[in-house]
């Protein structure tokens, strides 16, 4: 199984500038599903460059920071220092195999990587262990619907080998149940998608870049609906899908 780090060590930066993960409008959508409060101590898990530990900085007492990379974190430690955030603490860790103990967080999010994770299980396992009892987890990735998935599976593979698998809503929120929460909310959202910034992220190759966006605009029947890829001014936008659930851990 490819290894994460491999992915993401010499791209790192790219998350620190990426017009998905520091939209501010995306970032207040994450924190609005979280619902922090001041005195809160909140894990964000496979947190990359900080992104979404940044938003909950200034809502809660501490965050910290989890990512298997090193060199994300240093990069989110680059820019607390630049930006003087003082109350993030950064941990090299395993969303599988959290390092804390038991009820630890009043809030867990994560954003972004479970489709990185190899056991979904053990993953949310984990983030029932670690969160607080009666308090809540936001669940943010991309969700594409069936069967669009199966042609954004292709896609994601290629762009970053270690994409495993994107979950639909259901598949969430029987994995949830499964693993103790309450969902209190889940459901899936599109985003009108800039197929060009996404491949630039991961630094792939132009060629293996228009070979992608190749299979999705070949894409048919009603995978081409739901994706509705579309040129403009020669680039190729088409939608994106993400999940977006709030769970509860009972008190
Ligand atoms: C797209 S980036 C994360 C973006 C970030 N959450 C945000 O909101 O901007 C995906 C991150 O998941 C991390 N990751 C993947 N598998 C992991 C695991 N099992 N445990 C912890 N981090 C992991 C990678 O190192 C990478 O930094």
């Amino acid at each position: 199984m490819p290894d994460v780090r491999d992915s993401f060590r010499d791209v790192a930066a790219n998350y620190s500038r990426s017009t998905f993960h520091t939209s501010t409008v995306r970032l207040q959508e994450v924190v609005d599903l979280a619902r922090p409060e001041p005195g809160d101590l909140a894990l964000d898990v496979a947190t990359g460059t900080g992104n979404t530990a940044f938003a909950l900085a200034p809502r809660v007492r501490r965050v910290v920071g989890l990512d298997l990379t090193r060199e994300m974190l240093n990069e989110a430690r680059r820019i607390a220092a630049q930006r003087s955030i003082a109350n993030v603490d950064w941990v090299i860790g395993d969303a599988e195999h959290l390092p804390f103990q038991d009820d630890t967080f009043d809030v867990y999010v994560v954003r972004a990587a479970p489709h990185h994770f190899a056991d979904v299980d053990a993953f949310l396992r984990e983030a029932h262990r670690v969160l607080r009892p009666g308090r809540d987890a936001a669940f943010v990735d991309c969700a594409p619907p069936l069967p669009a998935r199966d042609v954004l599976h292709e896609v994601e593979m290629r762009r970053d080998p270690s994409h495993i698998m994107s979950l639909t809503v259901e598949e969430w929120v029987a994995r949830l149940e499964r693993a103790g929460f309450e969902v209190e909310s889940a459901y899936a959202r599109e985003l009108d998608w800039n197929f060009q910034d996404w491949m630039g992220n991961m630094a792939v190759r132009p060629e293996l870049a228009e070979e992608l966006a190749g299979v999705i605009e070949s894409a048919e029947g009603e995978a081409r609906t739901q994706l509705h890829p579309e040129r403009r001014d020669g680039k190729l936008w088409h939608a994106y899908w993400h999940a977006l659930i709030r769970a509860h851990k009972r008190a």
